[in-house]
């Protein structure tokens, strides 16, 4: 693997300039779209079933150039941008795409500078767009309780990166277990089980701060958010979905794109209100039934809400 030294980025975006370089990822695209990640190593030749493309044709080169396999079919070889680098890159565990880290850099508000938890680390993807959003003067520490996806995330970043990013930190463990972080400004979890974690990332992060889960599932969406209700220190979850469609523009044939990804995941997002203090009650009645005798999950005791909101508290200050 590279060191960061032989790509003088002081930013740590992961982006580089001036010529290919062995020791970086590219994508060749042929004439379908049809996209290849090729890693850069001097001597290597890229074989497709039109013939090879040598490494070295492309090192010291620029960036974005057509190029020719032996079998004279054009490839279009360009640097991956963030995005395309998490969905071509090795996977461990199933990675967050695009669509949702995109809401979730913006949605749990991951800030330069920010301190942000995050678990699982899983192959790395969304670990890459908060290093990028934190940059140098930041932290992300991330959790990962499986020590071989903890090398598939740990290869991917510092692959991204082209070297280890100072603002990371990677702890192999479970977030329950070994989370010991205070002043935490935001919590993103993608995993099985968020709600056991809800306690944990209530002790680490600070008031205001934005705890985020993104779920696959119906149930896990409603175990996570009444969860963060019973617990009575957040403010009340937002739930939601983000769908995104491509569209063809081709002349007068403007139109959706026939295939969309359907689903991917769920977020949630809340607020951590300051310790003690009690998020105030919605206001508006549940749903008939929402909580009658099939509801089985977490329920907020009837004493939360009794105490002064943050809002109260401050009001008596003035
Ligand atoms: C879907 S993957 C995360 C993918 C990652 N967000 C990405 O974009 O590449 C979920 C990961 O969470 C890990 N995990 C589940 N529960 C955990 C916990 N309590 N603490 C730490 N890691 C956990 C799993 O081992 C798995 O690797």
């Amino acid at each position: 693997m590279s060191d960061l030294r032989d790509f003088p980025d002081v930013s740590y975006s992961g982006v580089h300039h001036g010529p290919l370089q062995a020791g970086e990822w590219i994508t060749l695209s042929d004439p379908k779209g049809r996209r290849h990640s090729v890693f850069l190593e001097r001597g290597r030749i890229f074989h497709t079933t039109k013939g090879g493309i040598a490494h070295d044709d492309l090192i010291d080169g620029p960036d974005a150039v057509v190029i020719r396999s032996a079998g004279n079919v054009e490839y279009l070889a360009l640097r991956p941008l963030m995005a395309d680098y998490s969905v071509s890159m090795p996977r461990g565990a199933a990675v967050i795409y695009p669509k949702d880290t995109a809401q979730i850099v913006t949605m749990a508000d991951i800030f330069p500078g920010a301190k942000v938890v995050e678990a699982g680390a899983g192959s790395g993807a969304l670990t890459t767009a908060l290093l990028r959003a934190v940059g140098i003067h930041g932290e992300v520490i991330s959790y990962e309780r499986r020590e071989d996806f903890a090398e598939v995330a740990r290869k991917n970043v510092t692959g991204f990166f082209g070297g280890e990013h100072p603002a990371w930190r990677l702890e192999v463990g479970d977030l329950v277990e070994s989370l010991d972080e205070t002043d935490v400004d935001r919590v993103v979890l993608d995993m099985l089980a968020p709600w056991e974690c809800v306690d944990a990332a209530a002790g680490a992060l600070v008031p205001g701060g934005v705890f985020c889960a993104y779920v696959a599932t119906t149930t896990q969406l409603s175990r996570v958010v009444e969860t963060l209700r019973a617990h009575g220190e957040f403010t009340e979850p937002r739930a939601w979905e983000s769908l995104v469609r491509d569209w063809h523009v081709e002349g007068l044939a403007v139109r959706p794109g026939h295939r969309m990804q359907g689903h991917t995941a769920f977020l949630v997002t809340a607020r951590r209100m300051a310790p003690g203090v009690k998020a105030p009650r919605k206001k508006r009645r549940p749903a008939p039934g929402a909580y009658g005798d099939d509801y089985s999950g977490p329920r907020r005791s009837e004493s939360v809400g009794d105490t002064p909101t943050a809002t109260d508290s401050s009001a008596t200050d003035t």
